[in-house]
């Protein structure tokens, strides 16, 4: 095997089933992956993704908030990562099938790599609870769509159930190699700040990625890459809280339909992964998720789908009096029920949270994903004859 640095300083390990253009997480990260020579890698040069400093998180925390843009992913959110990995395995095995529950990323993800190995794909998904962007992905790299009258939580039973029949490979994150290419994410952090955070906050669902994160931060503890280890901070929408609350829920609801999950299968691994860094989990409200998504599309310049704000949200509720940037109409969307209100109480852990720390925030998905929730932010646009005075006088009566 070859090892080399390319132009823009990727690490790149060649090996015979790597195309030398080729700078995906198994490229990139091989030697820390369950691959050998005989693996075939199935890429899309996923990976890598920006870690965006943001000036006005940081000044609003009195720490240095870095967003770590998981939309920019070849799908457009972080199943990527681990889709490369378990897609590249289930060929190595000899599957032909790939299947998943999914409430949208996941099937998206699965569905491309999939096309790209050669393998047959079926997702399954809630009925009307997968955002636009998503089911559209789904069916344009070639998938075949199966809904059901059911949450996902149904979804992955009945996927469970189906892989006992020996027919198909299941590519949720309860397939360890799924959990094995997102820990990668961590990995790119530390080597980005040369160091692990203080605090690393990430949406929370099914609780496959903060496990992984959990793992890739440990092992580039063990392995000397870094010295300490970050707190971490799991944000659930207060409608599907069943880690936050300590019990599942029958009937998640949640206007972050990716994050609309009321059992979460790596429940005990998420919980260690709390407990061990001594964090802890906390919930958000649909409304402070809803102005977290714009505040942030206009305050920083980053569109993510409403599940990945979830972190926003959360830092935004507690620096709240002390934040300079929430603009009027944001501080009227973000109190305007008392819903809002009631789980905007103060959680203990905010204290640990000290001025000058290193805080990371996954952004986990694309906010085109889900154009139809964005559109709350939408107005219509201002129409007028087609000349430039009058063009001129609509620019001046709006600024
Ligand atoms: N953010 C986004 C955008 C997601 O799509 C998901 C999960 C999560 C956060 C939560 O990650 O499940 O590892 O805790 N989406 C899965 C799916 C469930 O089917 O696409 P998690």
């Amino acid at each position: 095997m070859t090892v080399l640095f390319d132009s823009v300083g990727c690490l790149r390990s060649f090996s015979m089933n790597n195309h030398p253009h080729d700078c995906g997480v198994i490229a990139r990260y091989r030697e820390y992956l369950n691959v050998t020579d005989a693996t075939p890698v199935v890429s899309l040069s996923e990976g890598s993704t920006p870690l965006i400093y943001s000036p006005k998180l940081s000044a609003l925390t009195r720490g240095n908030v870095y967003l770590k843009y998981e939309g920019l992913n070849p799908t457009c959110s972080f199943k990527d990562r681990g889709m490369t990995l378990a897609m590249s395995k289930a060929l190595e095995r000899g599957a032909t099938t790939v299947l998943c529950a999914s409430t949208g990323n996941t099937s998206a993800s699965a569905a491309a790599y999939a096309a790209r190995a050669g393998m047959s794909c079926v997702v399954i998904l809630p009925a009307g609870k997968i955002a636009t962007g998503k089911m559209v992905q789904a069916y344009i790299y070639g998938a075949t769509v199966i809904s059901i009258e059911g949450n996902f939580d149904d979804a992955l039973r009945i996927v469970h159930e189906l892989e006992k029949t020996g027919k198909f490979v299941v590519v949720n994150s309860t397939n360890p190699d799924r959990l094995e290419g997102q820990k990668t994410a961590a990995f790119e952090i530390i080597e980005e700040l040369r160091e692990a955070p203080d605090l690393h906050i990430l949406p929370v669902g099914n609780a496959g990625n903060i496990t992984a994160y959990w793992k890739g931060y440990r092992e580039f503890h063990e392995g000397g890459r870094s010295r300490i280890l970050p707190m971490m901070l799991g944000v659930q929408a207060a409608g599907a809280a069943p880690l936050y609350h300590g019990a599942p829920m029958d009937h998640p609801e949640t206007v972050a339909t990716a994050i609309r999950i009321g059992r979460p299968a790596s429940w005990s691994t998420a919980l260690e992964a709390v407990q061990q860094s001594s964090g802890s989990f906390d919930i958000v409200t649909d409304s402070e998720i809803l102005a977290a998504q714009q505040w942030l599309a206009k305050s920083e310049g980053i569109f993510a789908e409403p599940a990945s704000v979830t972190p926003v949200a959360a830092l935004l509720k507690y620096f709240d009096s002390k934040n300079p940037f929430k603009t009027k109409s944001l501080q009227n969307l973000i109190h305007s029920n008392s819903e809002s209100r009631a789980t905007s109480e103060k959680n203990p852990f905010v204290d640990k949270i000290k001025e000058g720390m290193n805080i990371v925030l996954t952004l986990t998905g694309h906010g085109l994903k889900d154009p139809d929730t964005a559109r709350h932010a939408v107005s219509e646009p201002l129409q007028t004859e087609a000349t430039m005075e009058a063009v001129l006088k609509v620019i001046g009566s709006k600024l």
